[in-house]
């Protein structure tokens, strides 16, 4: 049987090393996050992604000149930690919300609802939030909702999972005149690459941004290395684990 570390010296390629294949399996200190993962080269040449990389300076330069959570810091159950920055995606999510301006916003994963709330605070006048589990907010542990957020219809939770076809397919008219989503769901392996697929079904009214999270865990490395659409790795200003911000193309 191969040894792990030959299997990731393997994967590694160039420079072949035991010293580097152990280096990315020990722990790599006392520190509160940390997961193993590979590094999954950039392996073809693909156009400048000039959308993305603008919409990301100027969401970079937003988030540096100072964007305050004050307000969603009084929220029971919330979170301090979602103004770290970099290393945590809310203050991204919130940056991007003031840059785009989506006017439709579909989130998958609602977890406790710490996105959902960042980017409702920013969503603009006359905008929606649909976020989307498979878990009622109500039963999630220091869930971050309270009921009034639903209250004037602009956030909206659905129990669905819309790699489902017919589920999809359901919501088609909604999804297609989606300008943002934020896509934090399950990372099996799976859904991710479902959902991509039924994508490929949607005749959008303007081709919308997407952001992936964790795209560095291992279970999501091929996902985001086999994606074509254009796309860029925004981990450093992002979440530590991985933030995928993509321009959804067909091909
Ligand atoms: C990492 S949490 C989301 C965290 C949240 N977006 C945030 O940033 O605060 C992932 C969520 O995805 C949900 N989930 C798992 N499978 C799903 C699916 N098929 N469709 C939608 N959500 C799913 C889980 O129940 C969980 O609440």
């Amino acid at each position: 049987m191969a040894s792990i570390s030959g299997l990731v010296s393997r994967v590694l390629g160039r420079p072949r090393s035991n010293e580097m294949a152990g280096a990315a399996l020990a722990p790599p200190a006392q520190l509160d996050g940390w997961f193993n993962t590979l590094a999954m080269s950039v392996d073809r040449h693909t156009p400048i992604p000039t959308r993305l990389v603008n919409l990301a300076l100027d969401s970079i330069r937003a988030i540096a000149n100072g964007i305050s959570f004050d307000d969603l810091l009084k929220r029971k159950n919330m979170q301090e930690w979602i103004t770290i920055w970099p290393g945590e995606h809310y203050l991204l999510l919130a940056a991007l919300m003031q840059q785009l301006r989506p006017r439709r916003v579909i989130e998958i994963g609602t977890d406790t609802g710490m996105s959902s709330l960042v980017m409702h605070r920013f969503l603009p006048a006359g905008g929606k939030l649909t976020t989307f589990d498979i878990r009622p907010w109500k039963t999630v542990e220091e869930a971050v909702f309270e009921e009034a957020d639903f209250a004037d219809g602009t956030l909206e939770q659905r129990l669905v999972d819309l790699s489902n076809p017919a589920e999809f397919d359901k919501h088609r008219a909604m999804l297609e005149e989606t300008e943002f989503f934020f896509i934090d769901g399950p990372k099996d392996n799976v859904f991710e690459y479902r959902l991509m697929e039924l994508f490929k079904q949607l005749n959008f009214k303007q081709p919308p941004i997407l952001l992936f999270d964790d795209t560095k865990l291992a279970s999501m490395l091929k996902f985001w290395h086999e994606l074509t659409a254009p796309k860029l790795d925004l981990t450093s200003f992002g979440h530590w684990s991985g933030t995928g911000l993509v321009e959804w193309r067909k091909s």
